[in-house]
């Protein structure tokens, strides 16, 4: 049987952080109110450095802690929704940046959930013995989308990126996963809207393509599908909560997290946070608390831990994973 596993991490974020009170001078809010109502201190915003700049300095990290030549590298999944362009897709520039010549390279879009979709797509293929690695990678410069006159969204959200390796194994990596999706509530939160208008029957190009986003209504899918996610993944891997060493959700607001903790007694100290620092990165959240966990050490291998997020779409996922 063959089975995937993460063997390395890595990320990069823009050297620029930016404190809440920058923003004050911008927007009208203020340091208690993000405190308060999210949890976040200070996020990174690019000065240039574009989507697929910090998703190929990410994986060039993941590379170097494994001592991995890129050319050795079979598949590079990019999930984002913030990429350069619409075509090519930012796995793609990461490939070339890299110089892995021989990977198949693309994009997954499902925004804060996309590195568990990407992940999932990359066990997958790693299992059916399609391929023998992967460089999967969440990667978002949002800034560039971020309406700064709108403070319900703007203070929410930042920049950074990150990845891992994963190979494939004869011991399982992946121990259950849960993923899933909601349509209909897709424009609770939307970005990059184009409208179906061009320039032969004379109509105007919408250029509102922000950032745009229903707080109210993606807290309360948040809070309502992620603990049924955890609970699905509990069941499914039959593994007991005692076992998991730390949860690694995704970071969108600490009250989401404490609402989670409370629906499940599972204690705050269990979750992995990191929000307060980088904000709202969307699919960069979860292999950023990775990276920063494995390099602090508190994390070993055949550590179980479990991943979990939920965003645009709407849609959510989660993994048991043993290291
Ligand atoms: O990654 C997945 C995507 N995103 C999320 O998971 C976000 C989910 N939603 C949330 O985290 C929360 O709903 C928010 C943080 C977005 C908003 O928190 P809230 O407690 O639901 O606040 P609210 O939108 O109901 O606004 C409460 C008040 C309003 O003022 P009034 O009408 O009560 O006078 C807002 O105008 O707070 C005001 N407000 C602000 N005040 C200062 C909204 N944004 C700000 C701000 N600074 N930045």
């Amino acid at each position: 049987m063959i089975y995937s596993k993460i063997l390395f991490t890595g990320a990069y974020v823009p050297e620029n952080s930016i404190s809440n009170d920058d923003l004050t001078t911008i927007v009208d809010t203020n340091d208690e109110w993000i405190r308060t109502r999210s949890g976040i201190e200070q996020r990174y915003f690019s000065k240039g450095e574009n989507t697929s700049d910090i998703a190929a300095k990410a994986g060039l990290d993941v590379l170097n802690k494994g001592n991995i030549n890129p050319k050795d590298v079979d598949l590079i999944i990019v999930a984002t929704v913030s990429g350069d362009y619409t075509t090519p897709s930012t796995a793609c520039l990461v490939q070339a940046a890299l110089g892995a010549e021989n990977a198949v390279a693309f994009d997954i879009s499902a925004a804060c959930s996309g590195f568990i979709f990407a992940m999932s797509v990359a066990d997958k293929y790693i299992r059916s013995g399609v391929y023998r690695n992967a460089l999967v990678i969440g990667a978002e410069v949002l800034s560039k989308y971020l309406d700064f006159t709108d403070r319900g969204t703007c203070v929410l959200f930042g920049d950074g990126a990150a990845g891992v390796y994963m190979e494939a194994s004869d011991t399982p990596g992946i121990l259950a996963e849960d993923m899933g999706s909601d349509g209909s509530r897709g424009l609770a939160l939307t970005c990059g809207h184009r409208k179906a208008e061009n320039g032969f029957f004379g109509t105007k190009r919408d250029e509102n393509s922000f950032l745009q986003m229903d707080g109210r209504a993606v807290f309360d899918f948040a809070t309502r599908q992620t603990p049924k996610c955890i609970r699905i993944l509990l069941e499914k891997s039959g593994i007991p909560l005692e076992k998991i060493r730390y949860v690694i959700p995704h970071q969108a607001n600490i009250r989401i997290v404490e609402v989670i903790s409370r629906k499940l007694k599972i204690p705050m100290e269990k979750f992995y946070m990191n929000l307060h620092q980088y904000g709202n990165t969307s699919s960069a959240t979860i292999p950023i608390a990775l990276n920063e966990m494995m390099e602090k050490g508190m994390l070993q291998k055949d550590d179980i831990i479990l991943i979990v997020g939920f965003g645009g779409g709407l849609t959510w996922g989660g993994m048991m994973i043993q290291l």
